[in-house]
């Protein structure tokens, strides 16, 4: 199906009065990113000719945590009116655009990309004015509800706050929609506040094309749970097992992990993960994790941001790992924190070792060499180098600086050297 240029903007200036919350409600993490990053996803699996955010409550904070995505274009709106009047404030980008407008909520994180190209796809053929995704819900409470006429074609939406009884319906507008352009923008200065929440609602656009004789569809959704529009902080939660859970099936299935226990496993997004690996319950992998192939991780096992697991590594039961290196086949089998540390190849961290990387203003590097062996309860005050094939006895203190020369066993604390290793 031949596509119209699209362009997309992301709603995102919102108070989220509901999150009860000093940060804007799309800086709020699920799955270790924010919520506005998998927003951004959205729009670019649909392929867009330019992304626009509009932002308000928090907009700095907001543009600054982005400002690497250069080719955004970021709108203020000033005061919150309401979805309407957010599109609105877009007017002077979308004036010349020929072609199509998606509108995405800022605060409908989950949606998937097949979900959004089918939007596209049933937008593209028959060319309504509007197409609006919607989706049959258990509990609608909370959502616009779609009104349908007696052949099932598409009239109103009803927010929450106005509805009347006659009008409730589990079929809910998630937030989603592609118009022609030229007929929104027609459209936008006619809207009026006058409804329960005195706010201009993009909603009631539909209504107006539908009086116009223009045509508007609904793409419906299959599966109603990546609609969750997140309004609160319940909402937030929800989201985030349902994100989570996603990217357990995603190892899983495509890349071949083992996950014994994918409820009490939490994975954030991003995390790459070598085939073959098995990962034990109660387990937490926060984003900017690479784990190689045949590694074995947990039971709570932490692993944190910056670290780089080679194939066939452990880190094992109630091990926290950040910024640390494992060459091939090194392992931490039990109760260690290991930060800011490169681990050589086949190195063995004993029970209960933990590498000091801060001094109470700056965090330092400690490297251990290949097939070193480190004695349950050494300390390795940073920085510090233990050489290849070297020996810690339990207990060990190496102090900052002190470095441990290859082939050789220390011992004591501060630690000195017993004889050499074998
Ligand atoms: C909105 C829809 C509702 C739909 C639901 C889906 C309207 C009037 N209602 O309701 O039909 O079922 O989303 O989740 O559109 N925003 C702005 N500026 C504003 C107000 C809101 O940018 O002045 C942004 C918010 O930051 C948010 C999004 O628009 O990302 C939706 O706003 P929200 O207030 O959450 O609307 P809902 O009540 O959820
Ligand atoms: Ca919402």
């Amino acid at each position: 199906m031949p596509q119209r240029p699209l362009k997309v903007v992301i709603l995102a200036a919102g108070k989220s009065t509901r999150m009860k919350s000093d940060t804007p409600k799309v800086l709020h993490k699920l799955a270790g990113v924010p919520m506005l990053q998998w927003v951004l996803d959205q729009a670019a699996a649909l392929n867009t000719v330019e992304t626009i955010v509009v932002v308000g409550f928090g907009g700095e904070q907001v543009k600054e945590q982005f400002s690497h995505h250069r080719a955004l274009k970021w709108v203020t709106q000033e005061p919150q009116l309401g979805t309407g009047h957010a599109v609105m404030q877009c007017r002077e980008l979308l004036a010349d655009h020929k072609g199509d407008v998606a509108i995405l909520c800022g605060d409908v994180p989950l949606l998937r990309a097949r979900t959004l190209n089918d939007l596209r796809e049933t937008h593209a053929e028959k060319k309504p004015a509007c197409t609006v995704m919607t989706a049959r819900v258990p509990d609608p409470r909370g959502y616009g509800r779609i009104q349908r006429d007696k052949k099932g074609h598409v009239t109103r939406i009803v927010e929450q706050k106005d509805l009347q009884p006659a009008e409730d319906t589990n079929e809910i507008n998630t937030g989603t929609y592609i118009f022609d352009a030229p007929e929104l923008l027609k459209r936008l200065d006619r809207l009026k506040a006058d409804n329960a929440q005195s706010e201009y609602y993009l909603t009631d656009v539909v209504q107006m094309l539908v009086a116009d004789g223009k045509k508007v569809r609904a793409s419906v959704v299959s599966d109603h749970a990546e609609t969750l529009g997140i309004n609160d902080r319940k909402q937030l939660a929800i989201a985030e097992r349902r994100a989570r859970r996603r990217i357990c099936e995603f190892l899983m299935v495509e890349m071949g992990v083992t996950i014994t226990d994918p409820r009490t496993t939490y994975i954030e997004a991003g995390v790459q993960i070598g085939r073959d690996t098995v990962i034990y319950p109660c387990s937490v992998i926060r984003t900017g994790v690479e784990i190689g192939k045949r590694c074995e991780i947990g039971p709570f096992a932490h692993i944190r941001g910056g670290t780089r697991l080679f194939d066939g590594c452990k880190v094992g039961a109630f091990v926290e790992t950040k910024n640390a290196v494992f060459d091939e086949g090194a392992k931490a089998g039990h109760l260690a924190y290991l930060g800011d540390v490169s681990i050589g190849k086949k190195a063995n961290i004993g029970a209960g070792t933990i590498v000091a990387n801060y001094d109470g203003e700056e965090k330092h590097h400690t490297s251990i060499g290949d097939n070193a062996f480190i004695g349950c309860g050494t300390v390795l005050v940073a920085p510090v180098r233990v050489g290849k094939n070297a020996q810690t006895g339990a207990n060990t203190v190496v102090p900052k600086g002190k470095d441990v020369p290859e082939n050789t066993v220390v011992v004591g604390a501060p630690a000195r050297e017993l004889k050499k290793r074998g």
